[in-house]
């Protein structure tokens, strides 16, 4: 099996050649913005239609199977030879039961309250936790459920960190009621002196988000914490304007990500329902159509983001919607607007947009694989034992990357 180091060097240059493909701003563009390098590509996004762009986008290897000849054939125009067999990357999958961790009866108990998906994770996550004996410190906690079935299913001593009192409290009540061995500290994670990392200890965080998990590492490395088990996500949540690679190669890249470019990983469509997708679509071509219209007022070419809008505003009138979004950001609007022409404007923006992204999505597993092994690598470089694996089904969550490392 290939290093992870050198695994995360040739994502590396994977994503380092073709920057121009994915790391873009969809909405800034008013052309596909590789049109004139990667000519067949441009054809073969434009020669979809939007139903089927949805359905291909929703599964990597379909979209794969659809774009990867014309980008192929574009390449070869260029001279050009990528590794594109790593677009297909997956870390290798856990086999974990199906089954309760704990007897159905308590499992009933335990899930009551906490939507099935979730439940699911914790379920999966609690699996590949070993049946160890030291204390497991969970990060970020809230509620504390997966720290709740740790210490049920394998009776081990549970701290769980989180900084929200009704949540701590909340966790509280339902430990004592069922006599497990956890406690709560309400603290900030981000406050080195309250977050009781020690050696002896299981460090474990689902989901705990962007700089979150990144300063977990960096206090567990720290505190010498002999295992941690973690699954990250949002990685766009960070304070930095500029994503600060873990590891030395992930220093050494040439790559400078931003908060938008982070975002990538999680623009995998989860809306399921036709009637939720085509609300969406309509809220991104109104966004767009008033952005035209913005643009135009203000004479300046410029993206002018707007509030989240309420879903019952959708089944107004475009004219509303626009009335609405420029007084949210004091544009001036004249008397006479030909709505139905910005309107027109959005669509096609939209329809733009939609394939950009498409385009970008190619590359979405190896960014995340690529963030993923920064973390591996730098826990390495730590002098820990690292797995990368995935821990529940997809369709659990899209986020279901386990790191555990050991030493
Ligand atoms: C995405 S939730 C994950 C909760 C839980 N791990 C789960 O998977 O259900 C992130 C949690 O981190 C908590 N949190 C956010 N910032 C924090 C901080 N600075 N210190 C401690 N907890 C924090 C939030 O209150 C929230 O409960």
């Amino acid at each position: 099996m290939i290093a992870h180091n050198a695994l995360l060097s040739q994502l590396d240059t994977l994503l380092v050649q073709s920057r121009e493909l994915w790391q873009v701003k969809a909405f800034n563009c008013d052309a596909l913005p590789w049109q004139e390098r990667f000519p067949h590509l441009a054809e073969c996004v434009w020669s979809l239609d939007d139903c089927e762009l949805d359905n291909i986008d929703k599964v990597q290897a379909d979209l794969l199977a659809y774009l990867l000849p014309a980008l192929k054939a574009d390449l070869a125009d260029l001279g050009l030879e990528w590794r594109l067999e790593l677009l297909d990357i997956k870390a290798p999958s856990t086999q974990t039961h199906q089954s309760e961790v704990i007897g159905q009866q308590d499992a009933g108990h335990f899930s009551a309250g906490i939507k099935g998906r979730k439940w699911a994770q914790i379920n999966a996550f609690t699996q590949q936790i070993d049946n160890g004996q030291s204390e497991v410190l969970e990060w970020c906690a809230g509620k504390g459920h997966l720290g709740r079935l740790i210490a049920k299913a394998y009776d081990r001593q549970v701290v769980s960190l989180e900084w929200q009192q009704g949540l701590c409290e909340a966790g509280e009540v339902f430990a004592k009621q069922w006599q497990l061995p956890q406690r709560f500290i309400c603290a900030d994670a981000f406050d080195a002196q309250q977050s009781e990392l020690k050696v002896e200890q299981q460090a474990v965080a689902l989901h705990a988000c962007g700089d979150l998990h990144v300063r977990l590492l960096h206090l567990a490395t720290k505190a010498g914490t002999r295992d941690i088990a973690i699954s990250p996500c949002c990685y766009h949540l960070i304070q930095a304007q500029e994503y600060q690679a873990m590891s030395r190669l992930g220093i050494k890249s040439e790559l400078r990500l931003t908060r938008h470019d982070l975002q990538l990983p999680l623009q995998q469509s989860t809306i399921a329902n036709e009637k939720q997708l085509s609300l969406r679509h309509k809220e991104i071509a109104w966004r767009l159509g008033f952005d035209c219209l913005q643009r135009d007022v203000r004479e300046v070419s410029q993206y002018l983001p707007i509030p989240s809008i309420k879903q019952s505003q959708l089944s107004g009138e475009f004219a509303a919607f626009c009335v609405w979004a420029a007084e949210q950001k004091a544009v001036t609007l004249p008397k006479v607007v030909d709505f139905e022409h910005f309107l027109h404007l959005g669509i096609e923006r939209q329809k733009l947009t939609r394939r950009v992204d498409l385009v970008a999505h190619l590359f979405r597993a190896v960014f995340e694989h690529w963030l993923l092994l920064d973390r591996v690598c730098f826990l390495e470089e730590q002098g820990y034992q690292v797995s990368l694996e995935v821990f529940c089904d997809n369709a659990i969550t899209p986020r279901n990357s386990l790191i555990k490392a050991k030493r």
